[in-house]
């Protein structure tokens, strides 16, 4: 798959990331995550697995800066995290997209804070809008597309800013297979061409296998395996996850 030159050259790439003894309880008693540790490689794809309340989705909150740790550093880089940080982007399961704006002014939102002149906006937003797969969508409402079309919308956005760590929240759980393997297809593309790293949460085994370079699997908050992609298969991560 080729990338837009516009994108290509300017954007800069993936970061590397740290966990250093996390821990993160919701109230006393509570479940949440934790203690982990984990690092991911600059230009890394995790993929992470586990059962629904193990931790997926509080992990990638964390990485987000939408909660602190009790216990513990995240760092990007050499940087600790202690809020939302503009060099990543979070994709949620549903697509979050303002109704009232078309799929230009969507896939802007995240532009509007980087102060680009108006026309290098509009060329940013039409590449990414090509890059997954939706060029000549722009002045499209966000009501007129399918469910799909409309995950598309929500990773370009995430896409636009040209983050150097992309996390993903089971992106893909609600649509058929074809579109599925579609937008897999694209996005192994662009991590391919941006070096970005990526952390993708899925419930869905294979996807894990068929996406990550590696992969880790979390329960009860903790991770209980964390291999290489092509070392694992479904059986061994089942085994553990239900062990
Ligand atoms: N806002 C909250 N308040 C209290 N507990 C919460 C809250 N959010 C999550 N939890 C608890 O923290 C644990 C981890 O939840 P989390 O949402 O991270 O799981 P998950 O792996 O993303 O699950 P799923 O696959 O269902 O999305 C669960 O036990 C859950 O009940
Ligand atoms: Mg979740």
């Amino acid at each position: 798959m080729t990338h837009p030159a516009t994108t290509a050259a300017t954007a800069p790439q993936g970061v590397s990331l740290t966990l250093d003894g996390v821990t993160y309880r919701y109230g006393r008693g509570h479940a949440g995550l934790g203690p982990l540790s984990l690092q991911v490689n600059a230009g890394e794809f995790l993929c992470v697995v586990g059962p629904s309340g193990s931790g997926k989705s509080t992990l990638l909150s964390l990485l987000a800066g939408f909660l602190r740790p009790q216990v513990g550093e995240i760092r990007l880089g050499e940087t600790a995290v202690r809020g939302p940080d503009p060099r990543l982007t979070l994709v949620q399961q549903e697509a979050a997209l303002f109704p009232w704006r078309t799929v230009a002014g969507n896939v802007a939102f995240g532009l509007e804070r980087q102060r680009l002149p108006r026309a290098g906006r509009d060329a940013r937003v039409e590449d990414t809008l090509r890059l997954v797969g939706l060029g000549g969508y722009g002045p499209r409402r966000v009501h007129e597309l399918s469910g799909g079309q409309r995950q598309r919308v929500s990773l370009a956005r995430a896409l636009a800013v040209q983050p150097q760590l992309l996390l993903l929240d089971e992106p893909f759980s609600a649509l058929d297979d074809r579109t599925r393997t579609a937008l897999s297809d694209e996005l192994l593309g662009i991590w391919w061409s941006q070096k970005v790293t990526v952390v993708f949460v899925t419930h869905n085994l294979e996807e894990a296998l068929a996406l990550g370079q590696r992969v880790v699997a979390l329960r009860g908050g903790e991770v209980v395996l964390d291999g290489a992609a092509r070392e694992l298969n479904v059986g061994r991560l089942r085994e553990t996850l239900e062990g």
